[in-house]
């Protein structure tokens, strides 16, 4: 059993190997072909201690697709409320059957902490304002279906990128297969620590983008934007209209509409949020895959 902390843990080689094996799961989803089952007799945990739509309920169906059988842990219902710690409980988790801990948490260190008191495979689904290495992978087979690769593309990530745990490994895995990022918001928001270009001005390099990746206000992480945000870094139909013909918007989600973009650009052909979220299952599919030793 293997464990997906941080992409930083991963060489180049099983970087590459994830991003294909996700693309090649993708193909045999689209195809409705019968997918080969290395997870069956296997057991996922979805050990989520924050929310989550997307993250989780594509770990869910990845693991079912690979033959496994998924739990899912709700923390409102669990024994979390009686006083349980999150080392018990995860060491509890471990005993019932689990195989493979897919974990999300708000505080930075948990994953590896979770890796820690177990010896069962342990996959981050997000962690504080860290990291998010699944977020990062499905982002980046989604510009290789858009674009035939990654090296040399301009992605400007735009908004709150200090609190974005997605940011974070998205920059970083960006950056090792060749593009060049720019980070694009106010000073509070922007971290100078990461492998970007800062710029301030959305409208100074929008024409140059190939990828506008936005980015939500994490209010829930003490992001607090001034009142001339959505004037300095909406993306409106005026900026849509002066991006390259080819450029494209992403965004990990959950969005929200009418903030960091205007509601009807959700229904343009170049806006791929849900072609992202598609990507989740195959690219999740790839992880599990990886982690039990395929
Ligand atoms: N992008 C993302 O992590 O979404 P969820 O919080 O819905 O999982």
């Amino acid at each position: 059993m293997r464990s997906l902390l941080r992409l930083s843990d991963l060489d180049d080689e099983t970087v590459a190997s994830l991003l294909s094996r996700a693309g090649e799961f993708r193909e045999v989803l689209r195809s409705s072909s019968p997918t080969a089952q290395p997870l069956s007799g296997s057991t996922v945990a979805n050990v989520f201690f924050e929310n989550s739509t997307r993250t989780q309920m594509s770990f869910d169906l990845a693991g079912q697709r690979l033959g496994a059988k998924v739990l899912n842990f709700n923390q409102n219902a669990s024994s979390v409320s009686k006083g349980e710690s999150l080392q018990d409980t995860v060491q509890t988790i471990a005993s019932i059957g689990a195989d493979v801990l897919v974990v999300r948490h708000s505080d930075v260190g948990v994953p590896a902490k979770v890796a820690g008191w177990t010896d069962k495979a342990v996959v981050n689904a997000g962690e504080g304002i860290a990291a998010h290495p699944t977020q990062a992978l499905l982002d980046a087979v989604t510009m290789i279906d858009r674009f035939g690769g990654i090296d040399n593309l301009r992605v400007g990530v735009v908004g709150d990128v200090s609190h974005s745990r997605v940011a974070r490994s998205l920059i970083h895995l960006l950056g090792r297969l060749g593009a060049e990022t720019i980070q694009i918001g106010p000073p509070e928001f922007l971290d100078s620590d990461l492998d970007a270009v800062s710029r301030q001005s959305l409208d100074e390099v929008i024409a140059g983008l190939d990828v506008v990746y936005l980015l939500r206000v994490q209010s829930e992480r003490g992001a607090v934007p001034e009142s001339d945000y959505g004037e300095r870094y909406q993306l409106n139909s005026d900026r849509f209209g002066r991006l390259s013909q080819s450029a494209v918007v992403m965004h990990p989600g959950p969005v929200n509409r009418g903030v960091e973009i205007e509601d009807r650009l959700m229904d343009e052909k170049r806006c791929l949020i849900l072609d992202q979220v598609a990507n989740g299952t195959p690219t999740r599919m790839a992880v599990l895959e990886w982690v039990v030793g395929g």
